[in-house]
């Protein structure tokens, strides 16, 4: 009887703090940009045609106090070498002024950098949008102004963002809706050490006040073990970017509440079908 209950209570602590049989929600990594250019609303509303749960996309302030979804610093690579813009440096007009689709297929050819309230829009009633902010604590007031004018509900909007300050100011200032606070890893070539290591992570999560980490899909640091310890600190776990369908299954495994995604349709149906 004793081992019963005793496994009873292993088992109850194990479901309180690993995430198992749900569905994952598959987020479109700048929009379904494996087929469409990136942070564009043809990227973002091929997302939506693919079914995809949530978008991804990523923003900066202009100079002239605008916020519009680009990836890079500058302008760069997403206009095929035709214009170097810093966003923080450039007017919407300049930059609304660039072609940002040839680059990726000339049937793309005049797509615009999107403003956030136009991204927003292509929201539907039952999708959600996760807003990277790429730039510092100078965009949260601006964010707070356009968030507060969105039909879109609380819920449906997640911040995300590398920035630990950023974080923290917008939990502070926007505690309506969730923040997450993104990592990546860098390994030491001599120990071979990856960090940060998970107790740098958690005190991280714990200081700026963060919903959930969003991690890179780094397979030597995210395992079992660092998912069951980010989920007792009684946050939410997300990954980022996955491709490939194994290592979806992977993350779908360890009990993700998101994969992020460059190819939606096809990360889902490799989920789903349990056959990757
Ligand atoms: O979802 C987070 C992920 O998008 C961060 O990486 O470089 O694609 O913005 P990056
Ligand atoms: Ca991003």
């Amino acid at each position: 009887m004793r081992l019963i209950v005793g496994g009873l209570l292993v088992m109850a602590c194990w479901a309180s703090v690993v995430r198992t049989g749900e569905a994952q929600m598959i987020v479109a990594h700048r929009g379904a940009s494996f087929d469409a250019p990136e942070n564009t609303l043809a990227a973002f509303q091929e997302a939506w045609k693919q079914k995809a749960d949530a978008i991804e996309g990523d923003f900066y302030l202009t100079k002239d106090g605008h916020i519009v979804c680009l990836h890079d610093k500058t302008t760069e690579r997403t206009t095929g070498g035709a214009a170097k813009l810093k966003p923080a440096e450039a007017s919407l007009e300049q930059l609304r002024d660039l072609d940002v689709g040839s680059w990726k297929h000339e049937k793309y050819a005049g797509e615009r950098i999107p403003l956030l309230d136009e991204v927003l829009a292509t929201v539907p009633q039952a999708g959600k949008i996760l807003i990277e902010i790429k730039c510092g604590p100078e965009i949260v007031e601006p964010l707070r102004v356009v968030l507060e004018k969105t039909t879109l509900r609380p819920e449906q909007i997640v911040i995300i963002c590398f920035n630990q300050e950023v974080v923290k100011q917008c939990r502070e200032k926007m505690p309506q809706f969730k923040a997450n606070w993104l990592t990546s890893y860098k390994q030491n070539a001599l120990t071979g050490k990856w960090s940060p290591g998970l107790a740098s992570v958690l005190e991280s999560l714990d200081k700026t006040g963060a919903t959930g980490l969003g991690t890179q899909a780094r397979d030597e640091v995210v395992t079992a073990d660092f998912v069951r310890e980010i989920r007792k600190a009684g946050v939410e776990c997300h990954v980022w970017t996955v491709n490939e369908p194994a290592q979806a299954a992977r993350y779908a495994e360890l009990g993700f509440d998101s994969i992020t995604t460059d190819k939606p349709a096809e990360i889902r149906s490799a989920i789903q079908s349990g056959n990757p």
